[in-house]
């Protein structure tokens, strides 16, 4: 979603943030800007293509106090009108991540006191809001904490003021925003990414935070106007980990970097026999010694990786467990268990619906609470009560690849430790496990070789319209993840069923120009499968089917067997999610799609 960057220092900063803009890009966007003060006036460019369309602008801009924003439309359509920074009266320029709810009485309140809208957004509202208590004399910080009490809604805000050349204001409520800490500089951005070229000194801003920053200090403010102290903490996040190398995009390096980001996933447990609750954190052994069942809260691809381990949990560790999609969860009314541990998952953690709903839960009752999840600093790990980090490493490329077996990783650990306590797993067993996870990132690589043969399959999809996957048991999962990456990142409309459901109604669509892809683990259901299978063919459906050895299904006309390098047993799903990521993205490059940046997607959904 909206990525901000801003920048106050002794040097020009126009470069520092056309850089961290494109360093934000990944997060989604449809047009971009940024102010500067310059030569005593505020310097804005907008454009409502890429950031590099913006530099082409801003050849001849400088100045040493800047904001930039990429925008990803909520209110008003994509347009260099709607593209911020916003300007009141030629003296406050705002940056703005988030909605605002109450924007339209805001609107008509400041209309009526004679402000003159020149855009449809939200933001809009903020920045006249501003001007109306900064001219009355108030300084920039209090004027800004004076609007923001008028706020509803979510927010991550940059301030600044013609005749104020040397300060920046920055708010959060609800979206994402950090302060980057140089040497007679200082910065803000959503994401640490965006500021690294500069500095790797951060300090994460808490909720209802409000900063006043100027070159050599700053002052952070709590809502109630309390002066507090935020901890700078060093980050780990490499330059390297968030460049391209000699890969062509970076979900294709992502892809890649799955037996590594499982390895260091798995890092906790490499070296031992046995796997205790601990690694979830330090209370873990007494919530899970509490609990009678799950509740799974995610979305997208996130909500996936909760479906596959429902599978496990009822099946290895006896727990009852449901899975919701978290825009749904928050609006229901449902019956609160105390007694369930509720799992949030989330690549970014800063999702606002799976947000909303662990807050929801906790409104209801809910006491414990675990977040998975591949951000430290997110949102949702400060929430929760319990955390487990995955190890992936920086994702950008907008389709989740090894944030998502990542996820699967701590799940299928999640499992193990709670069918331990349970009594439902021997030594034996949990050694057994515990080796299988360890093979995990040997036997993702096996995969990964068979990377030209799919781009040479992908060749055959480039001109289909539509594309049927089907899954049975813990790998149907597998397949509404397949299909989910094929529909966002090659815009082909792609659907997923559990095999078994097609003759109840998808059988229909089944014909010549209907591709069907099927995930065929050598499990229990493989001959339940085989009968799916049958009745595509007879109605000469054509099927690509990503085969265990053993499975005894032959090539033919019409049936093309993709053979997966060994059958994983409880694992398979996170094997077999890989070939179909990279169908997905060869399918894309053959229809020369934004594999990155998709069109009307964002990396991290922060608003409803
Ligand atoms: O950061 P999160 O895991 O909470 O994000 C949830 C979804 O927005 C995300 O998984 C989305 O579905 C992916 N971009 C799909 O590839």
């Amino acid at each position: 979603m909206c990525g901000i960057v801003g920048a106050v220092a002794q040097r020009n900063v126009v470069p520092i943030l056309l850089e961290g803009l494109q360093r934000l890009e990944y997060r989604g966007y449809d047009s971009a800007g940024l102010v500067v003060i310059q030569d005593g006036q505020l310097q804005r460019e907008r454009s409502t293509g890429r950031v590099a369309d913006l530099r082409l602008k801003t050849t001849d801009t400088h100045g040493t106090l800047g904001i930039a924003h990429t925008r990803w439309a909520t209110h008003g359509v994509p347009s260099e009108r709607n593209a911020h920074p916003h300007l009141s009266n030629n003296l406050i320029g705002v940056v703005h991540n988030g909605i605002i709810e109450n924007y339209e009485s805001l609107r008509n309140r400041l209309s009526a006191a004679g402000y003159v809208f020149t855009s449809d957004t939200d933001t809009e509202v903020i920045v006249h809001l501003i001007h109306s208590h900064y001219k009355n004399g108030t300084c920039l910080l209090d004027a800004t904490r004076a609007s923001l009490t008028e706020l509803i809604g979510a927010y991550a805000l940059g301030v600044i003021a013609l005749d104020n050349p040397d300060q920046l204001i920055c708010a959060r409520r609800g979206s994402p925003l950090l302060m980057g800490v140089g040497v007679g500089e200082h910065f803000i951005a959503s994401d640490v990414s965006a500021l690294l070229p500069v500095t790797n000194r951060v300090i994460y801003l808490e909720e209802g935070d409000v900063a006043e920053i100027n070159r050599d200090s700053y002052r952070i403010f709590d809502v109630s106007g309390t002066e507090l102290t935020r901890p700078v903490q060093v980050s780990k996040i490499s330059n390297e980990s968030v460049s391209l190398g000699n890969y062509r995009h970076y979900m294709q390096k992502e892809i890649h970097e799955q037996p590594q980001a499982i390895a260091d996933t798995l890092e906790s447990v490499c070296n031992s026999t046995s796997i205790i609750p601990g690694v979830f954190g330090a209370e873990a052994a007494a919530v899970f010694s509490d609990i009678n069942s799950i509740l799974i809260l995610a979305c997208g691809t996130s909500y996936h990786a909760g479906l596959v381990a429902r599978y496990w949990l009822e099946e290895i560790a006896g727990i009852p467990c449901t899975v919701e999609i978290a825009s749904e969860y928050r609006y229901r009314t449902s019956v609160p268990n105390p007694k369930a541990l509720v799992v949030v998952l989330s690549q970014s953690g800063e999702t606002a619906d799976t947000q909303a709903a662990l807050n929801f839960a906790m409104s209801m009752g809910h006491i414990h609470t675990l977040a998975i999840c591949n951000v430290a600093e997110s949102a949702l790990v400060r929430l929760a009560k319990l955390r487990f980090l995955t190890r992936a490493g920086p994702e950008i490329g907008v389709a989740s690849t090894k944030a998502f077996t990542t996820q699967l990783v701590a799940l299928f650990l999640l499992t193990l430790v709670l069918a331990k306590q349970r009594g439902r797993l021997t030594e034996e067993k949990e050694r057994q496990h515990l080796h299988d996870l360890r093979h995990l990132p040997a036997a993702s690589q096996k995969v990964l070789d068979m990377e030209p043969l799919i781009a040479k399959l992908a060749e055959q999809f480039a001109n289909k319209q539509h594309a049927l996957f089907l899954g049975r048991g813990m790998h149907y999962p597998i397949a509404l993840e397949g299909a989910l990456k094929l529909k966002e990142i090659s815009y082909i409309h792609a659907e997923a069923y559990p095999a078994g459901e097609l003759k109840h109604g998808p059988l229909a669509l089944v014909d010549k120009d209907m591709p069907v892809i099927s995930v065929a683990p050598n499990d229990v259901l493989l001959e339940k499968l085989k009968s799916n299978l049958h009745e595509v063919r007879a109605r000469g459906g054509e099927l690509f089917v990503f085969a265990d050895a053993g499975t005894h299904i032959c090539e033919e006309d019409g049936v093309h067997i993709i053979q997966m390098p060994e059958h994983a047993g409880y694992l398979s799903p996170i094997l077999h999610t890989i070939p179909l990521q990279l169908l997905a993205y060869y399918v894309a490059l053959q229809k020369g799609t934004d594999v990155d940046k998709p069109r009307n997607l964002a990396k991290s959904v922060t608003v409803e």
